[in-house]
């Protein structure tokens, strides 16, 4: 994709990785792509902010070269050591001999850590200013939003955000503004990769969110390193991190099982019937058959979890305890949760569940459901009344 104007004298100089399906390991499907975002600023003095992952070092470099010489870059701004921001920084600094890196003292620490690049890098911290020319650039240091090092870098002269990953959408487009794309998918995608990289941090994104609000700087643009630009209303997306970190809800369950011979998804099923009669909103998910990311991503709003399972070896089964640890990591607040599951000739399952759950600070609602081989019409009668019960301690909160 060739480089796009994102302001006078400020470009979209990033990369689209359309095929790529899979992000940090393999915890996170990226189904629709995602995007690398750097941005060049041309003043008196010229700076980059972020680069882009290693194989797209080239395409970066022709992108820059549209607009000027890279050996004309003065300062390249790391915002964040993580590779899919800095994999291209080694090449690309090859070819621009004056410049100085800025970043935090973690950033500095950690880019060496990556490359051993004996590299002009200066330490720079929350409010130190950058003077470009007509613009300058000041610093948020940011740490654990999501990395040690992370770092928002902000232009006041343009009123524009560039906070790396913060705000941003694993979202391949050639669109690059937030009022050229469908809006569904948009907020689809924003919603869950919050829930999948920022969910547990979400105490420290409140934090963040109040300091940034404190500085009083006018925010018109949100330019993340993931994605689409926020341009046409970025309060939208401050506000549902809001709302995501505060750990806002609806009274909405997810329901998350494994099946052996398929007794625990008759339950499941009959468990669903059981809510959805008491009006509440239901998500049911076959482990096996579903993605986790889009789980999660159920998760971030929902109130109530129900988590199934049968019983193998007197424990659950193994992709449910795998999701569990998932969930786990997660660290959501303020949920309500209960488990269920078919057994043979001895349980095991539920109790291993609850254990889980309550280790993660989830409160189990009511006592878990178990069932010895394949429910009958009377055990059936019993999933539905559990999950009517589990939807009014819902609705009771
Ligand atoms: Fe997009 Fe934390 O890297």
């Amino acid at each position: 994709m060739p480089s796009v104007r994102i302001l006078p004298d400020i470009y979209w100089v990033g990369v689209v990785d359309w095929n790529i399906r899979t992000f940090h390991g393999h915890t996170y499907s990226t189904q629709r792509g995602t995007t690398y975002n750097a941005y060049l600023i041309i003043d008196d003095k010229i700076a980059l902010v972020d680069t882009v992952a290693a194989p797209f070092a080239d395409e970066l470099i022709e992108n820059i070269k549209q607009i000027i010489a890279p050996e004309k870059i003065d300062y390249i701004i790391a915002n964040h050591v993580e590779t899919d921001h800095s994999g291209a920084l080694p090449k690309l600094i090859k070819l621009c001999p004056k410049a100085k890196v800025l970043g935090t003292q973690k950033c500095k620490e950690g880019l060496y850590k990556h490359y051993y690049g004996k590299w002009d890098f200066q330490v720079v911290k929350t409010q130190d200013k950058l003077q470009l020319g007509k613009r300058s650039l000041s610093f948020i240091e940011a740490p654990m939003i999501h990395w040690p090092d992370s770092m928002f870098t902000y232009c006041p002269e343009e009123q524009l955000l560039l906070p790396n990953d913060a705000f941003g959408q694993h979202l391949a487009s050639s669109e690059r503004f937030d009022d050229q794309v469908d809006q569904a998918v948009l907020m689809d995608e924003a919603v869950k990769y919050y829930a999948n990289i920022l969910w547990p941090l979400s105490p420290l994104i409140l934090k963040k969110i109040e300091d940034v609000q404190r500085l009083n700087i006018p925010i018109k643009i949100i330019a993340p390193s993931h994605g689409i630009i926020w341009r046409k209303d970025p309060a939208k997306i401050i506000n549902a991190y809001i709302s995501w970190a505060g750990n806002e809800t609806k009274n909405k369950v997810v329901v998350v099982y494994e099946t052996m011979w398929g007794a625990t998804e008759r339950m499941a099923r009959k468990i669903v019937e059981g809510i959805v009669s008491r009006g509440i909103s239901v998500k049911m998910f076959d482990i096996n058959n579903s993605d986790r990311t889009e789980i999660a991503k159920e998760m971030l709003d929902s109130k109530g979890f129900l988590i199934g399972s049968s019983t193998h070896d007197n424990d659950m089964l193994p992709n449910i305890a795998g999701f569990l640890e998932l969930l786990k990591g997660f660290r959501p607040k303020n949920r309500i949760a209960c488990a269920f599951g078919s057994f043979g000739w001895a349980g095991g399952a539920v109790k291993e569940i609850e254990e889980v759950l309550k280790g993660a600070g989830i409160t189990l609602a009511q006592s878990g459901i178990e069932i010895k081989y394949v429910p009958d019409e009377k055990e059936l009668l019993s999933c539905h009344a559990f999950g009517r019960e589990f939807a009014e301690k819902l609705k009771r909160g």
